[in-house]
């Protein structure tokens, strides 16, 4: 990949694990632990799509303790306030996967700009860094808190070029949320699909854009 100057990353999915907040607690949620959590994911982004087609933005903090809301009334839990409460701060610890710090630093030493691009608030990215241990980093977390729309309206995308001072050629997005790859494509950022699931095709990535199963070869696609 020719012209890199720097490295912008999708936060949950892509560098953060959504669902290490259930596995924390799956015991005390039982055998639909694993569906509740796919479902809160699911319902999650819903909310911030709706919400920006609907004109009536809130943030992703309150998207993502809606969809819970829903997972546990959907899994007949919606009683269960100490479970609800576990699973909101756990969603503030999520693991990072294992690479990504190895990843993050091996880009910046080698003189890439890095920085995190999520629909996430300020208070959220600040909280996930912190405990993923990469706060050490110097790494911009650009929120579309400032965008006031969700990912992927162009105008979110357009807050990492503003933010580093780069042209959107230079610079190389990764995310495993395929939508957002098509997103960010379409803005004119050179993307990279981590698709850490092996999900099939879509929006035409297959061929058309690099795709790795993680974070651990990308120093070796946009060298
Ligand atoms: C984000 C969502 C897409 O971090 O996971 O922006």
């Amino acid at each position: 990949m020719a012209n890199v100057r720097a490295c912008v990353f999708d936060a949950y999915g892509t560098l953060f694990d959504v669902h290490s907040a259930v596995r924390r607690h799956a015991d005390k949620i039982g055998p639909e632990s694993e569906a509740l959590s796919q479902v809160w994911r699911t319902k999650q982004l819903e909310y911030t799509w709706v919400r920006s087609l609907m004109k009536q933005h809130a943030d992703f903090w309150t998207c993502t303790t809606d969809a819970l809301d829903f997972s546990l009334a959907r899994y007949g839990l919606e009683e269960r306030s100490d479970l609800r409460g576990l699973l909101i701060d756990a969603y503030l610890v999520l693991e990072p996967y294992p690479e990504v710090r190895k990843t993050l630093q091996r880009l910046q030493a080698d003189g890439f700009s890095i920085a995190i691009l999520s629909n996430g608030t300020s208070d959220m990215l600040q909280a996930a860094v912190r405990s993923a241990d990469l706060d050490d980093l110097d790494m911009p977390l650009f929120s579309i808190e400032d965008a006031g729309i969700y990912k992927p309206d162009p105008a979110v995308y357009r807050l990492a070029v503003d933010g580093l001072g780069v042209e959107a050629g230079e610079i190389s997005f990764q995310s495993s949320n395929a939508w957002d790859v098509a997103g960010a494509r379409a803005f004119g950022f050179k993307t990279v699909w981590i698709n850490r699931l092996r999900q099939p095709d879509e929006y035409g990535l297959r061929g058309a854009v690099p795709e790795l199963l993680s974070l651990s070869e990308l120093p070796e696609i946009i060298y």
